[in-house]
């Protein structure tokens, strides 16, 4: 099982790689980030959050297991705007409202090279974009106003000194 990465990690802040071939080494990281995610708990989990700047992720929203390699999400016409309290196992014991959009259009690849193409909505919509975010180097912190983030600056030094106190 791997350990999570937690925020200030420049990890977390760095744009993931492209996947250019899915091989034994790729799958077995996908079983062992799966692993992870459901023993911590996790809607979804992505790459940078085990140390790895590569375009993967995977979700489970309550409909499955979805692995997603290089994924692409854009916003159709119809989408409407739609907050929900977030959480991250990169971010622990902080919750912040975040405002998306409450449909996405995904393409991306699985483990088998299949093209995955599908319009996905509620609660997977929001977990597919809070994984893309990661691999781009965005966290739900980022998505919060000022006044909100000044709110949980206390709780942000408290992981940052952690943070520098373990490395
Ligand atoms: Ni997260």
């Amino acid at each position: 099982m791997y350990n999570i990465v937690t925020y200030p990690d420049p990890v977390l802040r760095t744009r993931a790689d492209e996947i250019l071939e899915i091989d034994d080494e790729l799958h077995e990281i996908i079983e062992e980030m799966t692993e992870t995610m459901y023993v911590k708990d996790g809607v979804g989990l992505a790459a940078n959050q085990i140390g790895l700047t590569k375009r993967l992720i995977i979700v489970d929203a309550g409909e499955g297991l979805m692995v997603l390699i290089n994924p692409v999400l854009t916003v159709p016409e119809d989408a409407r705007a739609d907050s929900m309290d977030e959480g991250c196992l990169s971010l622990p014991d902080i919750r912040v409202d975040v405002t998306r959009p409450d449909r996405v259009h995904l393409t991306a690849l699985d483990p088998d090279n299949k093209s995955i193409d599908l319009i996905a909505d509620g609660l997977l919509a929001r977990v597919l974009q809070h994984e893309t975010d990661h691999l781009n180097g965005k966290m739900i912190i980022d998505h919060i106003s000022s006044i909100t983030r000044r709110l949980l600056r206390t709780k942000l030094r408290k992981l940052e000194k952690s943070h520098t106190e373990a490395s």
